[in-house]
């Protein structure tokens, strides 16, 4: 994956646990050069690496790291470095939902050789839809989950996500369903 997937990850580590926890991590994942670029591509097995050591740094399981990733990736990584982009993906949870299929094709021109998920939008209603994701790579379904409550917080919304489908059973590819409602003035 890209450099500044890695990036993000530092970035996340060295936020809950300071710099020293993120020097560990790069320790123990191997990396002999902790100097990630953005825009260079690295092996998605390094990056998994990362992601295992930051488990134990942070005292959760892999899957907690990938959720909270993916919340970072959003409130953070992209609100901060592409908020154009993001802007342009839509003004409510529902619209940037509907775009999602399609946001990806943006992010390619700036990175070419992207290998990024495919996101289809089926069964949509008013305040709820079916998402199929499918990946070329496998155990990034928390991660999925951790973006979408990272966008439910972008547009202030209250989101619940069921995985319906699940690749580790034996289908092809995964489904959630999404749904989501406005935050009640007063709660957090
Ligand atoms: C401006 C915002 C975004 C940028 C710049 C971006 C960029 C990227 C990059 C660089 C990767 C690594 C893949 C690779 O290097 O081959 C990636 C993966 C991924 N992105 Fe995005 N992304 C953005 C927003 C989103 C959003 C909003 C979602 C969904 C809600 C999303 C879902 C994913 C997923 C699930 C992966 C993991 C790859 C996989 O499943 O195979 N991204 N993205």
């Amino acid at each position: 994956m890209y450099g500044m997937v890695n990036r993000a990850i530092e970035d996340l580590v060295t936020e809950q646990l300071g710099p020293e926890a993120w020097d560990r991590v790069c320790a123990l994942a191997g990396v002999q050069t902790p100097v990630f670029v953005s825009n260079e591509s690295y092996s998605d097995e390094l990056t998994f690496r990362l992601v295992g050591a930051a488990a134990g740094e942070l005292d959760v399981p892999v899957d907690e790291v990938l959720r909270r990733f993916g919340v970072h990736w959003i409130l953070r990584t992209a609100a901060e470095g592409y908020g154009e982009l993001m802007d342009a993906g839509g003004k409510t949870l529902g619209e940037f939902l509907d775009n999602l299929p399609t946001f990806h094709a943006r992010v390619v021109l700036a990175f070419p050789d992207l290998k990024p998920p495919e996101f289809t939008v089926t069964e949509r209603g008013e305040n709820r839809l079916r998402l199929r994701y499918e990946s070329h790579r496998e155990g990034l379904q928390p991660f999925v989950v951790g973006l979408l409550d990272g966008l439910g917080r972008r547009f202030g919304v209250d989101v619940s996500t069921e995985h319906v489908v699940r690749r580790g059973d034996g289908a092809s590819h995964d489904e959630f369903v999404v749904a989501w409602r406005d935050r009640k003035a007063g709660s957090s």
